[in-house]
This record gives structure tokens, sequence and C-alpha cells, in this order.
């Protein structure tokens, strides 16, 4: 059978990897795919993103079933879209994703459903907001509503810092947000503090599946300091995560929302990924939701993954997720990212890139913003490539994921030095 994944990241690198292996599988067509997806076995790269265009070409190639990997054709109705036309997609509809693609939606369901969340407001008047902040004070986080790419957030630790977010987000729109309907707004919420883990899930509408427990490391700088980007590190499992905290997430956020969206008329299909703050007693507060997977929190839960990817989709597609059960590899995976010179905020393009590591079963590279420009493999975007090695333990998996990273050079590459620490404290 063909398959079709949609995306051009290090997380659509992986899933066309893992797909890819599963003997009932000819063709994995990657759209639009990166200069790894070129060269990876029974993949090919599809020079399409018109979400029409897509659905005619797997009519016409028999596509057995489509992946969405990104937030932004979810979010402009992707799924309704092939649904419509009769194609087997796995991803929630433009309704469901509203999860992710407004903050305003999802903290407001959130309080609605009693799911436990920073408190917040919602504004899209500056004066209010400001006045807002005033009379808040302390630490406050300030986030745009609508796609940002990871990037619409401002943790503001003092007042001023978060009178200037508000400047920036509802007056300025220096951030590019992607507005909805209801022109630009911003949420405010208090500062959580603890510990983050990504946990995501797979739901087929009314039954869950969770997928390994990771973490992702937000921060461009060691020590978890600069600003925050799409990701510069993961790894699975995330020991903050431990049964108890993982029971109670269950409980209080994840089964609660997936109730709750199908209560709503918005049955959630696909993959659900709850960000969360777990504090020192081990309660879980929603940080956000996205209506996907993580980049780069993909990259090691998949090379953990050794159930057959083809057969879990069918059944989250088919409603059969109740029948069934995960296999994990038992060793850590850490996956570290070589970034652009100049990201998060310019990337610069273009850079050649020398020695990849060969594939093994312990290192794998996966490619996010590369392009094969006649044979010569170049930089095309701000994260370039996830290094991602197991290990029979977080520092094994790290010594390992680092050794891939010294092979490889291309100008001004950066990337964190310290991508697991926490759970090598641990
Ligand atoms: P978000 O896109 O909403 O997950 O926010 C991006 C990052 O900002 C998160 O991964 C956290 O590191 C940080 N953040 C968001 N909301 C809060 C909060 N209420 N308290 C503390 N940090 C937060
Ligand atoms: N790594 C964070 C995200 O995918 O949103």
């Amino acid at each position: 059978m063909k398959i079709l994944v949609i995306g051009s990241g290090g997380r659509e690198h992986a899933l066309a990897w893992k797909l890819a292996q599963s003997p009932r599988v000819k063709k994995v067509f990657v759209a639009p795919g990166n200069g790894g997806t070129a060269r990876e076995t029974r993949v090919e790269n599809l020079p399409l993103t018109d979400i029409a265009q897509l659905a005619d070409f797997c009519v016409a190639e028999d596509i057995h079933l489509t992946v969405v990997g990104p937030e932004s054709p979810l979010a402009a109705g992707i799924v309704d879209h092939f649904r419509m036309r009769r194609l087997r997609i796995f991803g929630p509809t433009q309704g469901a994703a509203q999860l992710e693609s407004s903050k305003a939606f999802a903290k407001a369901f959130m309080q609605r459903h009693a799911i436990p969340t920073a408190d917040h407001r919602t504004f899209s008047d500056a004066l209010q907001a400001h006045a807002y902040i005033d009379e808040r004070g302390g630490p406050l986080v300030v986030k745009a509503d609508g796609l940002a790419a990871g990037k619409g957030v401002v943790v503001a630790q003092t007042p001023d810092e978060a009178h200037a977010a508000v400047t920036d987000m509802l007056e300025r729109n220096t951030y590019g947000v992607r507005h909805g309907e209801g022109g630009a707004r911003v949420v405010i919420e208090d500062f959580l503090q603890g510990e983050e883990a990504s946990f995501i899930v797979l739901v087929d509408g009314c039954n869950v599946v969770p997928l390994a427990s990771s973490q992702d490391h937000k921060r461009l700088k060691d020590g978890d300091f600069g600003p925050n980007t799409g990701g510069m590190g993961a790894y699975s499992p995330a020991p903050v995560v431990t049964p108890e905290v993982h029971a109670r997430v269950m409980r209080e956020i994840i089964l609660p929302t997936v109730q709750a969206m199908a209560a709503e008329g918005h049955p959630y299909t696909g993959f659900l990924y709850a960000g969360l703050m777990i504090d020192a007693q081990g309660r879980a507060k929603t940080l956000e939701f996205n209506c996907r997977l993580g980049d780069p929190e993909t990259q090691p839960i998949l090379m953990r993954l050794k159930s057959d990817l083809v057969s879990v989709l069918d059944a989250a597609i088919d409603g059969r997720l109740d029948k069934l059960e995960l296999q994990w590899d038992r060793r850590t995976a850490l996956a570290v990212v070589m970034a652009a010179s100049g990201y998060p905020e310019a990337p610069r393009l273009g850079d050649p890139i020398t020695s990849i590591p060969k594939p093994e079963d312990d290192l794998r590279v996966f490619h996010a913003g590369t392009v094969l420009d006649h044979d010569v493999l170049r930089t095309s975007g701000g994260r370039v490539l996830t290094v991602t090695a197991l290990g029979d333990s977080v520092r094994m998996a790290q010594a390992r994921a680092y050794a891939g990273v010294r092979q490889i050079a291309f100008d001004g590459m950066q990337f964190r030095q310290d991508i697991g620490y926490r759970a090598v404290k641990r």
C-alpha cells in the first residue's frame, strides 16, 4: 500500500521512516518533504501543498491513508476536505483543531470543563490588557491568539515585559501571528512553576491510547535560557511523568478533554498533545494543547515505538483504539536539534552540510530544514537536523547522540550541549 505524510520537518521525516518500515508499505510520499526524506528508502517527496491537489493525488494514486504532521493544514480543514471526498486521513477536523489554533478557545474550553490550567483572561482591547497587567502584578505569560509556530508566547517576569508583549501583539503584530476571524487577541495568564512534559495521545473520537512520555527543551540556550524556539531537543521517556502523574493526567486532563470535545460536537480524532507543567507535588496543569505530534518529541518517541505504525493509524482511523496496545523499546531515546545560524529570528539558509552519519539501530539523523541541491545537502530552514539516539540510560543516549552531532558540520550551526539534563539529575 501507499501512504501520504504531510509536512516537511524532522517530525515528518521520522513518521515517513517509521511508516516505511511496515511490511505492508510499498511507498511513502511526503508532501513536500525535505532533503532527508528525498533520500530515505521507499520514501518519495511530492511537491504539493494545496489541499485539493493533495486529495486529487490520493485518489489518483490510491493512497491507503494520509497522516498530517503540522498544525496549519489541520487548522485549514484538510481533514474535513479529505473526509468529504471519502479519503482516509488521521488528524482532527478544523473544529477540533481549535484546541491549538485558538488559545482563547482552548482556555475557555478548559475553564468550562474544569480542566486544570493557569488562570487567565482574554483581551482584544490593548487598554484593558494593560490595566489587567497592572492589577495582577508579578510574573505573567502573554500569548498571541492564533498560530505562531511556537513563538507567540512571552514569559514576562515583570509587568513592564508584559506591557511590551501586549503592545507587540495587539498593536504591532511583530510575531506574525495568523489571527482568527475576531482579529488580534491575547491571552494573559498566571505564571506557573514546575517542570514541563509533553503528553501525547492517539484519539479515535472516543478511545485514547497514550504514546510514551517525552520532554522538550524550548529555549535556545543551555540551562533553558534565551528565546523560545520550536524545540531544541527532546527525550523519551520523561522521568517526571511517574505512573502516578500519568494516571492523574489521563483522569484530569486527557479523558475529560476527549469526552467534552465529543459532547460539544467536535469529536477529536488525531494526535492530541497536552503541554504540561508539573509541580513538586505531581499536580499537572495544561499549558497548551497541540492538535498534532510534537517536533522534536516525535523523533525520540518513534525511535522507541516497536509496533507497526500503519496498523496503529488504521486502528485509530477505524475507531478501534480500544483494541490496541503499543509496544515500546525500553531504552531511552534522545534527540539533539541542530539549528541554522540566526535561528529563531532570522535563520540563514543555503549553507552546505557535510558528513551526516549513516543510520544505525541506535542512531538516526532526521532532517528538517534541509534541501538536496544537485546532490549537495544544504540548510533550508531554522531547525536543520535532529540527531536521535537510543541508549540504556539517559546518559548513554545523550553520549551516543552527541557523538553523532560531532560528525556533522555546517556554517553557523547552533545546538544545545545539555539536552536531557533534567532526566540525568533525577
Ligand atoms: P505554549 O505555546 O503555550 O506552550 O507556551 C510556550 C512555552 O512558554 C511553554 O512551553 C512554557 O515554557 C512557557 N509557558 C507557557 N505558559 C506558561 C505559564 N502559564 N507559566 C509558565 N510558563 C509558561
Ligand atoms: N516541541 C513543541 C511542539 O511541537 O510544539
